[in-house]
């Protein structure tokens, strides 16, 4: 097949059939941050690499193998984005936004893109919706960061999510857990992935979430982080779970979860699913509290999560779950001939100023063509407009599902006349 008439591999085109599952997703999704106190937040599709460098860390897959950077026509190095973060925390600093009241909350819907190799639930362009909080320290903003992933499952009706959390420390107590890995993995180091031989020298806990299948076994007999957290990172674990206990939210603590972004500090966690693909994780997150400062701002408290939204779809089709139903065609307007199909045009302008659906003949289709077409698109009312309509200034209206038909004026006042009958009410 010619190139030109195939979308590249690892996208995919969201059709408009499908796509009032989306709006389904992004409308509960927007609601619910709202709830919890978020604004929106649009960043740049791209930014510089170095910020992804910093931010997501040199020595991650995203970063090291995943990013599509390219230098542009002055040669500088810009990469798509393959995560939201990176780019809400330089958008924050950037436009003096953690200078306003803090917490500063936010959330995004963005479009990522990460090469990897694709397969179900595994695309190189995908969407996230994401919620970044700056600003709060406290155990409670953790468990409330949680909750509200909870409570967009809840809504959207998602069934059997299972969520398991981890503490991976701070950069003191991390040091010395880095320390036992390199020791552990160590007596590997001849059957490491060549990249992993490499980040076992600079960041051995990217050896944790290596993809590859000879490091992955390694890694369940590896060292665990919570063996290793200092007495604040402990209270502050502590402090999550006690506060997801009081908040009634179910999850089970997983000590092999390190995420594979470098800027987490503290908790982790992730939503799992099946249905969703090979990794089954539907959302991930957690605390970043040295991210700010990392980017050049202050050192400032940060945590979030971001949820793939195809992936939600999968598990939701799977789950053969609700979904806000289309807007349906409200009125077609047919003409008998050109001169009336002018005048259906007025008429459908009123209507569509009054928020309804309505359609005529733009095509200059014969009437019976007309109607198999109001068919086709599932017109709920129909009417024919003629030269006798025109002069008499009334037509009938017609209940494509029931028959019935209702007299009503035409011109001016149409579209006020017939209000009552398209909304269904007597
Ligand atoms: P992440 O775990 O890399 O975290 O991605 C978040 C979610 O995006 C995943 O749980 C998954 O649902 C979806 N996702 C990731 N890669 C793909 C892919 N190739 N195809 C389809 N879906 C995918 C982050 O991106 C962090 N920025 C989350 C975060 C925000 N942490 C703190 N704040």
């Amino acid at each position: 097949m010619d190139i030109i008439t195939q979308a590249p591999r690892g996208t995919e085109d969201k059709l408009p059939s499908q796509i009032y599952k989306w709006h389904t997703v992004e409308k509960i999704a927007a609601q619910i941050a709202e709830a919890y106190g978020c604004k929106e937040i649009r960043t740049p599709t791209f930014e510089h690499t170095e910020l992804f460098q910093r931010g997501v860390g040199g020595t991650t897959d995203v970063v090291q193998k995943e990013m599509y950077t390219f230098n542009d026509k002055k040669g500088r190095s810009i990469s798509l984005k393959p995560e939201g973060t990176a780019g809400a925390v330089r958008a924050s600093l950037e436009n003096g936004l953690l200078n306003e009241a803090l917490p500063l909350k936010l959330y995004y819907f963005t479009r990522c893109f990460r090469y990897e190799a694709p397969q179900s639930g595994r695309l190189r362009e995908f969407n996230q919706f994401g919620v970044e909080i700056f600003g709060a320290n406290s155990p409670l903003s953790d468990a409330e960061v949680i909750c509200m992933v909870e409570d967009i499952f809840k809504f959207l009706k998602l069934e059997n999510i299972r969520l398991e959390i981890n503490s991976i420390g701070c950069p003191t107590c991390r040091a010395e857990y880095q320390k036992a890995l390199k020791e552990y993995y160590q007596q590997y180091t001849d059957q490491l992935c060549d990249t992993c031989k490499e980040r076992l020298e600079k960041n051995p806990m990217r050896l944790l979430d290596c993809k590859s299948e000879i490091c992955h076994s390694f890694a369940e007999k590896a060292p665990i982080i919570l063996d290793y957290l200092c007495d604040d990172c402990n209270k502050h674990f502590e402090g999550v779970k006690q506060a997801l206990d009081d908040l009634k939210v179910k999850y089970t603590i997983n000590p092999r979860i390190v995420r594979g972004l470098d800027y987490y500090t503290n908790t982790v966690f992730e939503f799992a699913a099946d249905n969703c693909g090979a990794q089954g994780v539907v959302c991930g997150g957690g605390r970043y509290n040295g991210l700010v400062e990392e980017i050049g701002g202050k050192p400032t408290a940060g945590l979030g999560f971001a949820m793939g939204i195809e992936r939600i779809l999968m598990v939701m089709d799977a789950q053969n779950a609700e979904y806000e139903q289309p807007k349906e065609c409200d009125l077609f307007i047919a003409g008998t001939d050109p001169d009336s199909s002018r005048y259906a045009l007025t008429l459908v302008k009123q209507l569509r100023e009054y928020g309804f659906w309505a359609e005529c003949d733009v095509v200059g289709r014969s009437l019976k063509a007309q109607m198999k077409y109001a068919d086709k698109i599932g017109a709920r009312f129909s009417m024919v407009i003629g030269e006798n309509e025109i002069k008499e200034g009334t037509a009938q209206l017609k209940n494509m599902q029931t028959g019935e038909k209702s007299v009503v004026t035409i011109g001016d006042k149409f579209a006020g006349a017939v209000n009552s009958i398209l909304m269904g009410i007597d």
